[in-house]
């Protein structure tokens, strides 16, 4: 039997056809953190909302390459006009999403605290291989990226995370997961580090000095992400 062709050379339009992803689904939480992909894949702001009356959802969407692709934030806060971060709007939005959209695959992208004891530096970008709540105590093993609703780290948390070997910690991945678990839709999580949580710096200082120019990395890597995944099927990931 003769070797398949490589890569390079394998036809796109096969890769592209009947299984073929089309349509993604980016959730993000932070405005800050969306705009370079939102200028990168040309997305505008969604006129018409998908979502319930009153909710402060915001979509981006638009084509790119052989994708649709659409970039869901929970939007601001009534209350506090700040982005709506943490694991409860990351869910909700992300449920609203895929009701609506129905997507072929989800990528939670954002930034995150980083463990220089686990090699974790400001910059680094981190494909997640598996992800959990790091606040729910409950004693079941804990993945690599730990989520939850805090930016910094109670001792206890401090000892769930550590203990569970997590290089990196958010506030959405988990709830994310949770929900594209629930319907079935795979998802990957792409988180930068903006802050170095075992550190001796403040971290609300550093993330927010370290917010631009690391989701600019943050950019880059989702772009990639996206280019690799364009013309696949699920199965070839
Ligand atoms: N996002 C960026 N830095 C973070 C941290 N230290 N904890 C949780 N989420 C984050």
């Amino acid at each position: 039997m003769a070797p398949p062709p490589p890569p390079s050379e394998q036809p796109e339009a096969a890769a592209a056809g009947a299984g073929a992803i089309t349509k993604v689904l980016i959730v993000m939480a932070m405005e800050k953190e969306a705009m370079p992909l939102v200028n990168e894949f040309k997305l505008v702001r969604a006129e018409e909302s998908i979502f319930p009356k009153g909710a402060t959802w915001t979509r981006f969407h638009g084509n790119y390459k052989d994708l649709h692709i659409d970039l869901v934030m929970p939007g601001k806060d009534v209350v506090f006009g700040v982005d709506s971060v943490g694991t409860v709007s990351a869910a909700l939005v992300t449920y609203a999403s895929i009701q609506a959209l129905k997507p072929d695959f989800i990528i939670n992208a954002g930034t995150a605290g980083g463990f220089k004891a686990r090699g974790a530096s400001i910059k680094d970008v981190f494909l997640a291989s598996d992800v959990a709540f790091h606040d729910r105590r409950i004693p079941i093993p804990l993945g690599k990226l730990s989520t939850g609703d805090s930016l910094d780290m109670s001792p206890e948390d401090e000892a769930a995370i550590l203990s569970n070997d997590a290089t990196i910690k958010d506030m959405e991945g988990a709830a994310v997961a949770y929900v594209a678990d629930m319907f079935s839709t795979p998802a990957i999580f792409v988180k930068a580090v903006t802050d170095i949580v075992d550190g001796d710096k403040p971290t609300a200082e550093e993330f927010l000095n370290n917010l631009i120019s690391v989701t600019e990395a943050l950019g880059v890597a989702v772009t990639k992400v996206v280019d690799f995944i364009n013309g696949k099927c699920i199965s070839d990931l």
